[in-house]
């Protein structure tokens, strides 16, 4: 891989304490990147930031995605900090388990629309001015396949992730005027703590159910691994990609095919 790719940019995170959040931050770093890791769980994040290490600049923001004065906070600690802000990714996400439509609780619907789509709209809100006073940013916004490929009992992640979707495409088309470019990612079932928290069920079935339901699910035969994502958005990041704006790159073996 070309090194330095994001040389002299600074990054925001979401989500940096796990999965493909912390395989972006280490891909993010080891390219030159300035990374703020936005994470609800803080020791995660400062884990993350430890591995990191020397490799890069990092500064760990506690946040809420789903708490609008949260994500004030982070941005404002990010912009105090940094000044320029070059790239956000929106990481942070919860899973749902397998639940029919009736016995699903609002608050549990509210949870997971808040984390994983009204997050982005918060994100988005607050750092958008600046990025506008630069006029130049790149959004990414991590979906999933399960945006536009449902599956049974998922309604209210499925949804959330139709609702990432559709507001990535709205605003690569509202912020194009200030070269501000907006894409998404849809991850297939990718190797992570989250894919199992999809599924009831104690362990040894979990991780039968992971192959019954996911993997076979995958044409290529493999999980997605969380550096296949980062690497995606190392592109969608960088330079290579000042001609793609509202794009949702499948990053899933095939699974939306
Ligand atoms: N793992 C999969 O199979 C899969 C597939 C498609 C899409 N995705 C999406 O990819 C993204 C990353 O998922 P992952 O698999 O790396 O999950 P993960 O569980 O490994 O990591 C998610 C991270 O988000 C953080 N988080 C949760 N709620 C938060 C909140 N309110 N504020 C801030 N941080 C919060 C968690 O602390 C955790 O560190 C998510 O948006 C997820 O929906 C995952």
């Amino acid at each position: 891989m070309t090194a330095g790719l994001l040389e002299g940019k600074t990054a925001i995170i979401t989500g940096a304490g796990s999965g493909m959040g912390k395989a972006a931050a280490k891909v993010f770093a080891a390219q030159g990147a300035k990374v703020v890791l936005a994470d609800l769980n803080r020791d995660a994040a400062n884990l993350t930031a430890e591995e990191i290490g020397q490799a890069g600049e990092v500064l760990v923001v506690q946040t809420d995605v789903g708490d609008d004065e949260s994500v004030q906070y982070l941005i404002k600690e990010a912009v105090d900090k940094y000044k320029n802000l070059d790239v956000l990714l929106n990481c942070a996400g919860v899973p749902q388990f397998f639940t029919p439509i009736e016995e699903m609780s609002i608050s549990e619907w509210d949870k997971i629309m808040n984390v994983n789509a009204k997050s982005i709209f918060l994100t988005t809100r607050h750092l958008v001015p600046h990025m506008k006073k630069m006029r130049k940013g790149s959004i990414i916004n991590i979906a999933s396949i399960a945006g536009i490929r449902a599956r049974p009992g998922l309604n209210a992640y499925c949804a959330s992730k139709g609702a990432a979707i559709m507001l990535t495409k709205a605003l690569a088309l509202e912020l194009a005027p200030y070269k501000i470019r907006v894409n998404a990612i849809n991850p297939g079932p990718a190797e992570t703590p989250m894919l199992g928290k999809f599924l009831p069920g104690d362990e040894e079935k979990v991780e039968e159910d992971k192959k019954k339901i996911f993997l076979d699910s995958v044409p290529l035969g493999t999980l997605i691994q969380p550096e296949d994502i980062a690497e995606a958005a190392l592109y969608l990041a960088s330079d290579l990609a000042k001609a793609v704006t509202g794009e949702i790159m499948n990053v899933d073996g095939g699974r939306g095919i």
